[in-house]
């Protein structure tokens, strides 16, 4: 039967995946596409305006549930219930509460848009394990409590999803560190260090190249500190974004914490007692006495 169409076993034209992500091509025509987007819980998506007004996009939550902040209140949206955009005016940013399946209809090609962003991402966050393990699994530490002090003070939603982003790829620069300073056991000389310092902006260099530009700002200020003796810009106090301090103060603990292979990480406890010297200093406060008010009620304290 000609032009007569039809798919088994979960196959489709072209999918991606990444950690967080998935999105599966299934049909498209007459500039139409058909897709099946499933979304790991915790994670964050966005609906943005489309170039021209005829742009529809039409989500059908065939399993799980998503959340969106409508003023102060929280909307579920779940299994069996649908939303969509058009003419839409502003970034929609949604989260994924538990692994979200959907059916994503749009009326103009999206998905080669979408799916070179994420092949971009990948990329980078490949490029990173390939270098360094510790470094890939320092990103994935640090962004687990960043996220969870933005919660408690109240972050929106948008500024969580580019928390999350940044965390997870604050040290993604340092795939330009060469490997004999990246994994030299002991102290850096001065000029091994020049090269390190280099990390956070090549860092927004990297992330302005794909969608996630907004947030290389946030990376580049992750190794600032309060008072002005950090790098790579030397900012103070209020020139630095809060969610590069929130950054700051998870990375500095996370690695004060991490066994190396020439030491043994401190314990929490003692990491925390440093982080609270230097608070004012180097460290936001409010960010800190969040931070120790987590790891007590998680038992790390
Ligand atoms: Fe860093
Ligand atoms: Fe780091």
């Amino acid at each position: 039967m000609t032009g007569f169409y039809f798919a088994q076993n979960d196959s489709s034209l072209e999918r991606v995946a990444k950690k967080t992500a998935e999105l599966s091509l299934l049909a498209k025509g007459d500039g139409a596409e058909i897709m099946l987007q499933r979304v790991m819980a915790g994670n964050f998506f966005v609906v943005s305006p489309g170039e021209t007004d005829e742009l529809m996009e039409f989500f059908y939550i065939l399993d799980g549930k998503v959340s969106y902040k409508q003023q102060d209140t929280n909307i579920y949206i779940e299994k069996g219930d649908y939303f969509y955009a058009h003419k839409l005016k502003e970034d929609i940013c949604l989260k994924a509460e538990n692994e979200v399946t959907m059916l994503y209809v749009s009326t103009q090609p999206v998905f080669h848009l979408l799916s070179n962003e994420i092949k971009e991402l990948n990329q980078i966050s490949s490029m990173i394990q390939e270098k360094d393990l510790y470094t890939h699994n320092h990103e994935q530490r640090v962004n687990n409590y960043c996220v969870k002090i933005a919660s408690k003070m109240n972050m929106t939603k948008e500024g969580l999803e580019k928390l999350f982003y940044s965390a997870l790829y604050h040290d993604v620069g340092k795939i330009n560190v060469p490997d004999e300073i990246l994994l030299k056991p002991g102290a850096l000389t001065r000029e091994e260090f020049e090269y390190v310092k280099k990390h956070p902006t090549d860092g927004r260099k990297l992330v302005e190249k794909t969608y996630l530009r907004e947030i290389g700002e946030i990376i580049e200020q992750h190794h600032e500190r309060l008072d002005g003796s950090g790098y790579p810009l030397g900012l103070q106090e209020d020139e630095i974004r809060v969610e590069a301090k929130i950054v700051a103060v998870l990375d500095s603990f996370d690695a004060m914490t991490s066994d190396r292979p020439y030491r043994k990480g401190m314990s929490p406890k003692i990491a925390m007692e440093e982080l609270k010297k230097f608070v004012g200093i180097h460290y936001d406060k409010n960010v800190v006495e969040i931070f120790e008010e987590i790891l007590k009620e998680e038992g790390i304290l």
